[in-house]
This record gives C-alpha cells, sequence and structure tokens, in this order.
C-alpha cells in the first residue's frame, strides 16, 4: 500500500517539479528577485536615483499646514500630506501621528483612490494588517507640542518625535539622542492611483524623473504573466535610519545570521510567505512566514520597527564599511560617540503605510513593547514542551502503537506521536483512511493510557468534489478567482483543490464543524491536537508556488494585499475550531506560515530543512530570530527533513534540539526511518540521555513560557539580550541562553572541544565537570559525543524533575531537585512556575503557583509570589515535596545538617558533601508552602 502512495506522491511531484533537484539546492528560477519585482525594481531604482541626486534631492513631499490637526490629549495629529506631482499640483494623503501608550510613535499614511470601479474588488488600499496582528486597538497617551512654519515637535514622556513639514521627516529622540529618522533618506515613495493611459501619457504629471515605470501594469515574470494588477503601480516604501547602532536582528523568516547583513551588493531580505523548496542556507530569500519587525541594539539603548504591512515585502539594510568587521576594544569606545547608524529601506507592494517605532533602554524592554500590541506567546499545553515523534508517514494504526511502545520499550520520554497527509483518504482532510485507522478513537485512547497526544494535519487545501469542498463552495466561504466570480481552483497534494476563506468570518462556523466532538474527524478524543501545514498558501501550480495574486478573498481584497497573513487567518481559524471543541483545553496547534501575532495561538517550525550540518547550524539563528521577534514557540525538523543524517548528526542534532522551545523529530517520505533506537549504541544511549535531559528541565522550559506570556522574553536567548552592554556579543549566533543555562551545541563534525564564549565577569560552571570558569572570553571546553556544552551562570536557582517517566503527564506531581550556583557574593535567585499543564484555570481562577527561590545569607527560601494555592490543582501539590537541592560554589565546608522551617514546624535535613558541590538530601519541604532552609552550620 505504501509503495502505492509512493508512486503517487512521485507522479504529483514530477507533474508539479517537486522532485529534489539533483544539486540538492533551491529552485531559484521559480522566486523572484528584487529585480524580477516590478515594485521593488522600482523602488530600488527610485533610491539610487535619489542618492545620486544627493542632498540636493527635495522631497515631494509634504504635510499640509492648512488641514493639520494636533489633539494633543488624544495623542493625535491628523492632516494630509501633499505629494507634489511634475506639474506641482498634489495629491493628498490623509495621515495620522499617534503616540501610542507604550511611547511608541505611530504613523499611518493612506490614500482615498477616486476613479478605480470594479465590482469584484475594494477599491481602498488595504488597511487592516493591523486588526490581525494586533490583540486590540491601541490606547493613545497625551503629548505636549511645539509647532512652527516647518516643525511640529512632540514630546511625550523621555521622548520627543520632531516633524519636519516641508520635508517630511520624522525624528525620534530619547533621552535627548536622535535613535531613528523616518525618511531620512527621502526614499518615501506612495505609488498614486493613477491609469495606464494617465502614465503614459506625454509629459504625464505623475511620473518624477527619479521614478522607473518598471512592470508597473504587467508582470514579466514568467509564472506570474497573468496577473491582471488592477490598481497598476500602488506599492508604498520608506526609509528609517537607527542611529548609534551596528546591528539589527528580526525579520524572519530567512535562513541567515542573527545579526542582518548589509544588503547594499545582494538582494534585499524578502518577506512573502511561501512553500520555499529545499531552502539554502545563509540566504536572504523568502521562506514560509513573515514578521515585519527589526530591532536594533546598542548598549545605550534598543530601537524597534514594526512595518505593519501584509503584502510582498522587501527589505534593505546599509551598514558602514567598518560596521561588518568584528568591534576590536578601539570601535567599542568609539561606539560611545553614536556615529554608527544602520540604513534601512522598507518596500512593500500594496496597502497602506502603517508603521510603529519603538526605542526603549534594552532589547527586552522592545520585544516587550511589541508584545503589547501583538500579544504574547500563550501558554503552551505542558505536553507541547515534550518530544513529539513525526515521520512522513506513520503508515496505520500498529505502526504508531509499535513506535510509541518502542519508546517505552527503551526507555526514553516522549509526548507526542504525529500523523502526515497519507492517514486521510486520499488526501481529503477530516477524513480518516479508513483501511489503515479503522478507529482513531481507539488509537488515541491507547496513547492516552500513557499521557501521549497524537497530532493529525489538517491542510487549508481542500480536495475538489467531496463533502468538504463542496460544502466550501455551496457556503461560498473559498478564495476566489480574480473576477470574483468562482472559487479560485489550484494543484496541491491532493490534486485539484479549493483553499477556505479564513478572512470570511462565515468560515469559522463551517470550520468548528469539521472539528467538533463525534464528527468523522475528531471523534472524541481529548488527545488530539492540529499541524497546519501548507497555510502559505502552497499552490503547487501557483505563480511561486503560491496563490495568484489577483485572487480575491472576502471583503473584496485582493490577495496581494493580505497575502503574508492568510497563514495567520487560517492558524487561528483552527485554534478556535479546537477551543469550540474543548474549551477546558489548550489547543496545540503547529504552522508552518505565520504572521505578527501567530505567537498567540501556535507554534512553528522552519518548515524542510536537510539532513546537513550547515542546517543544524542554521536552526539556531533560525530560531533565536523567532524569540527576539516575540515568538519562542519556534523549532527545527530534527535531524533535517530530507535525507538521510548519518550517526553522529543525528546525535548531535537531538542534544541541540533539546533547547528549541518546539522539540519535533521529522522527516521525509523517502528517508530511512531514524527513530533514536534505530542508531544503535553508543548513539541511543546519548540520544535518550538527551531527550531525558530536556524532560528534566521541563519546570524550566515552562517556566520560562509563563515569563515569556506576560513580558514577550525570549526562550532560547540571543547574548545581545542577555548582556546588551557586551558589544561583542552581537554578531555571536552559534550559542545563547537558557534560563541560566549558556549553551553552545556542537554543529559540526568530529569536534570534541568547543570554543564558548562568556560575556560577562561572572563565574560560570561546567555543567559536566562542574570546574568553575571565570573570566569574559573565550574559554575551550571538553565536547567529546556524548556530552553538551552547558555552562550554569552562578547566582542562579534552577528547578528540575530528575525522574524518568514515560511522558510530560507522568510527571505532574514528581519531586524537585534544585540547583544552586552561588555567585560571588553566595547569593543565586531563580523561578518556578506551576499550574495543570494543561486548562484555562490559571488565567480563570488563579489556579497556579509562581514561586521565587532566593539564596544568600546563608539561607535558601522559597516564596510564593504569585498565584493561590488553594485552588483545584495546586492544593494537590501539597504531596509534592523537593527531594534535593544542590549547591554548587558554597561554602566550602558544608555543614552536617541544615534546619529547615516550613509553616510552623522545623526539623534538620542531612546534608552530603561531594567534590566541587553538596547536596541537602530530602530536605522535606512541599512546593506549595514558603519555606526556609538555614545554611550556617
Ligand atoms: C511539507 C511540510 O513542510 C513537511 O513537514 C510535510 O511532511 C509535508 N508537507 C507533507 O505533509
Amino acid at each position: 500500500m505504501l509503495n502505492r502512495w509512493c508512486s503517487i506522491l512521485v507522479l504529483v511531484a514530477l507533474l508539479f517539479g517537486l522532485l529534489p533537484s539533483p544539486a540538492g539546492a533551491v529552485k531559484s528560477y521559480l522566486f523572484k528577485t528584487c529585480n524580477d519585482s516590478g515594485f521593488c525594481h522600482r523602488n530600488r531604482h527610485f533610491a539610487s536615483e535619489v542618492a545620486k541626486i544627493g542632498s540636493d534631492f527635495e522631497s515631494r513631499y509634504s504635510i499640509n499646514s492648512q488641514d493639520l490637526s494636533i489633539k494633543k490629549d488624544k495623542g493625535l495629529v491628523e492632516g494630509s500630506l501633499l505629494k507634489r506631482l511634475n506639474d506641482g499640483s498634489h495629491v493628498s494623503l490623509p495621515f495620522q501621528i499617534s503616540v501610542l501608550s507604550d511611547l511608541n510613535l505611530r504613523l499611518k499614511v493612506n490614500e482615498e483612490r477616486t476613479g478605480f470601479n470594479s465590482k469584484a474588488l475594494n477599491s481602498k488600499r488595504y488597511d487592516e494588517a493591523s486588526k490581525w496582528a494586533f490583540t486590540q486597538e491601541p490606547d493613545l497617551t497625551t503629548f505636549d507640542y511645539s509647532l512652527s512654519d516647518d516643525t511640529l515637535v512632540l514630546t511625550y514622556g523621555e521622548y520627543q518625535a520632531i516633524v519636519n513639514l516641508t520635508q517630511f521627516k520624522i525624528e525620534i529622540l530619547y533621552k535627548g539622542t536622535l535613535r531613528i529618522t523616518m525618511n531620512d533618506r527621502n526614499l518615501l515613495n506612495m505609488e498614486h492611483y493613477r491609469t495606464k493611459e494617465q502614465q503614459e501619457a506625454e509629459n504625464s504629471i505623475h511620473i518624477a524623473p527619479e521614478e522607473s515605470t518598471y512592470n508597473a501594469y504587467s508582470d514579466s515574470f514568467k509564472d506570474s504573466k497573468k496577473d491582471k494588477l488592477p490598481f497598476g503601480p500602488e506599492s508604498v516604501a520608506l526609509d528609517f535610519t537607527f542611529s548609534g547602532y551596528k546591528h539589527v536582528y528580526g525579520i524572519p523568516e530567512h535562513a541567515d545570521s542573527l545579526s542582518l547583513k548589509d544588503t547594499t551588493d545582494s538582494e534585499p531580505y524578502r518577506l512573502f510567505n511561501v512553500d520555499i523548496f529545499e531552502y539554502e542556507t545563509q540566504s536572504k530569500y523568502p521562506m514560509y512566514g513573515s514578521i515585519p519587525f527589526m530591532i536594533a541594539v546598542s548598549p545605550e539603548s534598543s530601537a524597534g520597527i514594526f512595518w505593519i504591512n501584509s503584502a510582498d515585502t522587501y527589505v534593505d539594510i546599509r551598514k558602514e564599511e567598518s560596521n561588518i568587521e568584528e568591534e576590536t576594544d578601539q570601535q567599542v569606545l568609539s561606539s560611545k560617540d553614536n556615529l554608527e547608524k544602520v540604513e534601512t529601506h522598507w518596500m512593500s507592494e500594496n496597502g497602506i503605510i502603517d508603521v510603529v517605532l519603538i526605542v526603549k533602554n534594552n532589547p527586552q524592554s522592545v520585544s516587550q513593547s511589541y508584545g503589547k500590541l501583538t500579544g504574547f506567546t500563550t501558554l503552551p499545553n505542558m505536553f507541547s514542551l515534550g518530544y513529539h515523534q513525526c515521520r512522513w508517514n506513520y503508515n496505520d494504526e500498529l505502526d504508531v502503537l509499535d513506535i510509541s511502545s518502542k519508546f517505552d520499550e527503551h526507555q526514553i520520554p516522549y509526548d507526542t506521536i504525529w500523523l502526515d497527509i497519507e492517514y486521510t483518504d486520499e488526501k481529503k482532510y477530516f477524513t480518516w483512511k479508513k483501511e489503515l485507522f479503522p478507529d482513531h478513537d481507539r488509537m488515541l485512547a491507547k496513547l492516552d493510557e500513557t499521557g501521549r497526544n497524537l497530532v493529525a494535519i489538517i491542510d487549508p487545501h481542500l480536495k475538489t468534489h467531496y463533502e468538504v469542498s463542496e460544502q466550501v463552495e455551496k457556503l461560498d466561504v473559498g478564495i476566489k478567482n480574480h473576477n470574483a466570480d468562482e472559487i479560485y481552483k489550484g494543484h496541491c497534494w491532493p490534486g485539484e483543490s479549493v483553499w477556505i476563506d479564513t478572512l470570511n468570518p462565515e468560515s469559522q462556523p463551517f470550520w468548528n464543524k469539521q472539528f467538533e466532538n463525534g464528527s468523522e474527524f475528531a471523534g472524541y478524543a481529548r488527545n488530539l491536537h492540529i499541524w497546519n501545514d501548507m497555510n502559505e498558501p502552497s499552490v503547487f501550480n501557483g505563480p511561486e508556488t503560491t496563490s495568484p495574486k489577483d485572487n480575491i478573498h472576502y471583503g473584496n481584497w485582493e490577495h496581494r494585499s493580505v497575502h503574508n497573513l492568510y497563514g495567520l487567518t487560517y492558524h487561528e481559524a483552527t485554534y478556535e475550531a479546537m477551543i469550540q471543541r474543548n474549551p477546558d483545553i489548550r489547543p496545540f496547534i503547529l504552522t508552518r506560515s505565520f504572521y505578527s501575532g501567530s505567537q498567540r495561538t501556535s507554534a512553528m517550525w522552519t518548515g524542510d530543512n536537510m539532513a546537513k550540518w550547515e542546517y543544524l547550524k542554521e536552526s539556531i539563528p533560525q530560531i533565536l530570530t523567532m524569540n527576539v521577534v516575540g515568538f519562542q514557540f519556534a523549532g527545527a525538523d530534527v535531524a533535517g527533513f530530507f535525507g538521510n543524517p548519518d550517526k553522529e548528526l543525528l546525535t548531535r542534532w537531538y542534544q541541540a534540539g533539546i533547547w528549541y522551545p518546539f522539540f519535533r523529530g521529522h522527516a521525509h517520505i523517502d528517508s530511512r526511518r531514524r527513530e533514536p533506537w534505530i542508531a544503535g549504541e553508543p548513539y541511543t544511549s546519548i540520544m535518550r540521555d538527551a531527550l531525558r535531559f530536556r524532560y528534566k528541565l521541563l519546570p524550566v522550559l515552562y517556566t520560562q513560557f509563563y515569563q515569556s506570556s506576560l513580558d514577550g522574553s525570549p526562550i532560547m536567548r540571543p547574548l545581545s539580550y542577555e548582556t546588551p552592554e557586551n558589544t561583542k556579543t552581537y554578531s555571536i549566533d552559534d550559542q545563547f541562553f537558557f534560563d541560566q543555562l549558556l549553551v553552545k551545541p556542537v554543529t559540526s563534525p568530529g569536534q570534541d572541544k568547543v570554543s564558548i564564549y562568556i560575556p560577562d565577569s561572572k563565574p560560570y560552571y561546567n555543567l559536566n565537570t562542574l570546574e568553575k570558569i571565570v573570566g569574559e572570553g573565550y574559554h575551550e571546553i571538553e565536547a567529546p559525543l556524548e556530552s553538551i556544552p552547558i555552562l550554569i551562570k552562578s547566582g542562579s536557582v534552577i528547578p528540575i524533575k530528575a525522574r524518568y517517566r514515560r511522558s510530560s503527564r507522568l510527571m505532574t506531581f514528581d519531586p524537585y531537585t534544585l540547583f544552586v550556583t552561588m555567585d560571588d557574593s553566595a547569593k543565586a535567585k531563580g523561578y518556578l512556575y506551576i499550574d495543570d499543564g494543561e486548562s484555562f484555570n490559571h488565567s480563570l481562577d488563579q489556579d497556579f503557583v509562581y514561586i521565587e527561590f532566593e539564596a544568600g545569607d546563608n539561607e535558601i527560601k522559597s516564596s510564593i509570589i504569585d498565584g493561590d494555592a488553594t485552588k483545584t490543582f495546586t492544593s494537590k501539590l501539597a504531596d509534592v515535596k523537593v527531594e534535593r537541592i544542590v549547591l554548587i560554589g558554597g561554602p566550602i565546608v558544608p555543614p552536617k545538617t541544615v534546619d529547615v522551617v516550613q509553616g510552623d514546624k522545623n526539623w534538620t535535613a542531612e546534608v552530603l558533601p561531594a567534590d566541587g558541590f553538596w547536596t541537602i538530601r530530602n530536605p522535606g519541604v512541599i512546593i506549595n508552602q514558603d519555606w526556609k532552609i538555614s545554611l550556617a552550620s
């Protein structure tokens, strides 16, 4: 049977050019470069012409002082931005400048298009990207201002926004220092509406000498020649200069370095969600998702640009030559002089200009401010932080249950097994191939016995001619063709398909129905969760493997305008359907495509990587980048989707994968089976140890997610976030912090040592040897195959659960071990968050405890600083104890016993000395009450 499916797949792949090319490289001819893309080509041309004219260039944009309205108490400035045409007449563009309550500045510029008539299309520029990205419309705050003939100055908090009215420009000063300049290089360009005839008329007033007309009304790229481009040229572009910064991060998704590169002599970074087949590393090609948010970091402050546009977007970055080199001490000193700058140029195919500028003291505060707008990562269901075992495909119920029991046989913990597309009947989502999965409720119940879950794939393309797609047509909830008179039909895994239009509110009840309890697909299982793949959307026969840009969505919006947020609307609809199905369980949804705001309801992974060392290495900056733009629940396929990893790569990838916030093994249908027991010894034992280590760290990871759900802090944290004062960390993207652990996974073959960079002067301890390592700079540590290079930062308390269980659910009431690593002043601190791990009672009913551990003054104490220990779940924690406290770097001569106080009781506990650390054995304290242990001998 499998063979039959393989051959069908091969056929589909052949038909749509999807077979791996022999060189295994990205099919670059499928995707546009900036030069192939009319609007990018035109805006780069514009930028180079403006640069040639230099300081003599007179901006065509000015603020009309006649209708300027300054509502200081509302936090709003409104008016019109005038764009000067060749004959001196103007196009009037309504704008708003607002001061958001978190002291960020927002600019919106729109165009009221007149003269465009079409029944099929909304004539407005798309202005709803923020509706999807934001949790709610942000509150505004008051400002003071002064106004002269050519300048408006807004003052709010420690900020000033200086708006040049005659040559439109906005400078943002924070604490008196210039940090961001908008339209610094006069690259503002809003291609106003004009007909082809108007544009092509002799001496047209619409095309300025610095502009190009390349592909304004047609598309010459081979696969998108049919694009109707009904509005002609309608791009929006603007430049921003970050002053006093040398490094910028963010704007995923690209397989590139964490610190973004200068693009002067290369392609710009492109944000356009595509099914990028066999992507390359160190590339600016677009990938599956887009988050148009960039962060600049310096020791003094940090700044962010959030460009809220969901159309095809390119970003150029220009740095000064010297910036690219590693900083010498001299350069570090000169950074104080504030000379450096990073210039950025943002170009989107259409939509409005809607941008938020954020400046704060440090990168963490910028991430937090962005999270306040777009929402923080929702606390995941605990099981989803365990290990996920996937492949394309586990063949049938027996296979699933056999794999599951093999984990137990080999004593390897895991939480979730996955089903890829082959479980369906002919790729018809919401069906099961009955002969292979005769009773999925039975299978799910069996998995549930050991606390395991199943994730099944549901893609947005629905095969034509079966009940689900027929309903889509009947209810008229599909994406439409360019005339909006028919549902669009394209090709994907099942052959001819339609796509659910999840921008349409009518799609939600229909979608809910498919996931309902008792439906053919979902049955009644509580441990079923969902994978949303191919939601860029991937269309095998579409231009650039996606939907034609002139297709039409609900609201009569062109696909062109909403392309980058379609994936978000789709996984949000699935999340909502799963909530409807079971309001008491936090749904787990994995999405491939994403936009700003996706972090609220889903996890993501980096798509189809390869079983090669360079992809293992690349996964770290990829996930770090996701983490700095507020999408913490990110992972990469372990150990590479395409191909067959050798045993060393497989093992090293597991050792790296345990740090991914989302940790899943996955493989292509043509790759050989590679579950951890297949490699044999010593590899299996090493992978088992790594997996068990992940499970030991689950309390740390869950606590990190809790903190992130409140403040957007990264979980895999770049060194520049930990020590922004140390500029030498700014380009480091092969190591990271995970709570207070500094980790540098081995990412090349044959390596048995790593050189790990310590970014500060605190003592660190090698977790493998407990050796104390002190001093900012690189330190060589041993890293034989069986070990992962990890340093514990002193001054930390790390709570772990040390006992092996088959799944995370079975660990719920296990005792804790605390690792206390004292700093130079004999102090340490750490946190632990606990709730039931699956319901919403933590937020509905305060059914959680948030604990602070503190060591110092010869004692260790635990205090519940938030939550309520008397609720349904937290009261059960009265049976959960701390079974061991390990002290590293404590007093050299340990006491024989320590005094323990909890509530009105006290007792003594035994101390076991060892080499380099000592242990308080069975201190006997329970986790849901405050306690104190005196360390004095
Ligand atoms: C593409 C996804 O990226 C991959 O993970 C999955 O296995 C295939 N689609 C088949 O569903």
